[in-house]
């Protein structure tokens, strides 16, 4: 009988303690105990296969954009999302879309990212050491739009590589994400001065290099990351964080942008719940451990 009355304590207290583990992953996953080795190096940044870029040694510095997150007034002239840039490509600049992007995704992306390197629609690329076009999968079910490149993005060409692109990768660790299942890429190709918002009209000069990106991957979620990307992918607005819209048919999620998250620790609660409804979104078991 007092064996029985044993078994069935320890029994409850294994549920009790797995329930209290379950509960304490959910709350803040990507801090403790979540193993992600593939996306743990920063020194060796993940690159697409297929994007091309080469990440080079990284100094010392650390400048993150800014990414002040929960402001409310919205930005003044803000392109629109769905029309093209009324910053009309010049003749030396094509349009990331020109009839010469061939079908086929790779190629495509290939070619357009040899336009951004190039690209002088507006004044950010006299200060770019290189452009930063994209990392991650081509065949990604989750694409995450930050703003703008950093120091370190700029110096190396890879986005999100500094410390708020390690929390990032935490992130994505959390949600138990494969090497093949994200991609990863800024509003802005080129690092703004001093890290600042990019402005209304330099986000509109690049937007048609988003654009191509989010037709070639076609991911089924687009994470936004931070007010300026949410905004320009439509879905910034009153109270941005959270609420999902829609960009080019493919469902947005905005959340916080990572550089806010390294200042303000508490927000990440509300961010794992962004990225678990984009997880139940995708039909996908939210990870415990
Ligand atoms: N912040 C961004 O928005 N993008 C990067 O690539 C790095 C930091």
């Amino acid at each position: 009988m007092d064996g029985d009355f044993d078994s069935e304590l320890a029994e409850l207290a294994a549920l009790t303690a797995a329930h209290l583990r379950h509960e304490l992953d959910m709350a803040n996953p990507f801090l403790p105990r979540v193993p992600a080795p593939e996306l743990a190096s920063q020194e060796a940044p993940i690159s697409a296969e297929s994007v091309g870029t080469e990440p080079v040694a990284a100094e010392p510095v650390a400048a993150e954009p800014v990414a002040a997150e929960p402001v409310a007034t919205p930005m003044v002239q803000a392109p629109s999302t769905q029309a093209p840039s009324t910053q009309a490509p010049s003749a030396q600049a094509p349009s990331a879309q020109a009839p010469s992007v061939p079908d086929d995704p790779a190629t495509a992306l290939r070619v357009i990212q040899a336009r951004a390197a190039e690209c002088t629609r507006c004044r950010l690329h006299e200060g770019r050491t290189k452009s930063v076009f994209a990392r991650g999968s081509l065949s990604a079910t989750v694409m995450f739009v930050g703003e703008g490149p950093g120091y370190h993005e700029d110096q190396q060409g890879v986005p999100f590589v500094g410390r708020a692109g390690q929390l990032l990768d935490k992130m994505i660790g959390a949600m138990g994400l494969g090497a093949d299942e994200f991609y990863i890429c800024n509003v802005v190709k080129c690092r703004p001065p001093e890290n600042r918002t990019p402005t209304p009209d330099e986000a509109a000069a690049c937007l048609s290099y988003l654009e191509a990106q989010i037709e070639h991957v076609a991911p089924r979620v687009i994470v936004a990351l931070g007010r300026h990307a949410a905004h320009n992918l439509g879905v910034g607005d009153g109270r941005w964080r959270g609420r999902w819209g829609t960009f080019q048919g493919i469902d947005v999620m905005p959340t916080y942008h990572p550089a806010f998250l390294l200042r303000s620790p508490e927000q990440k609660r509300p961010v794992w719940q962004d990225l678990q409804a984009v997880l139940t979104k995708l039909g996908r078991e939210v990870p415990t451990r």
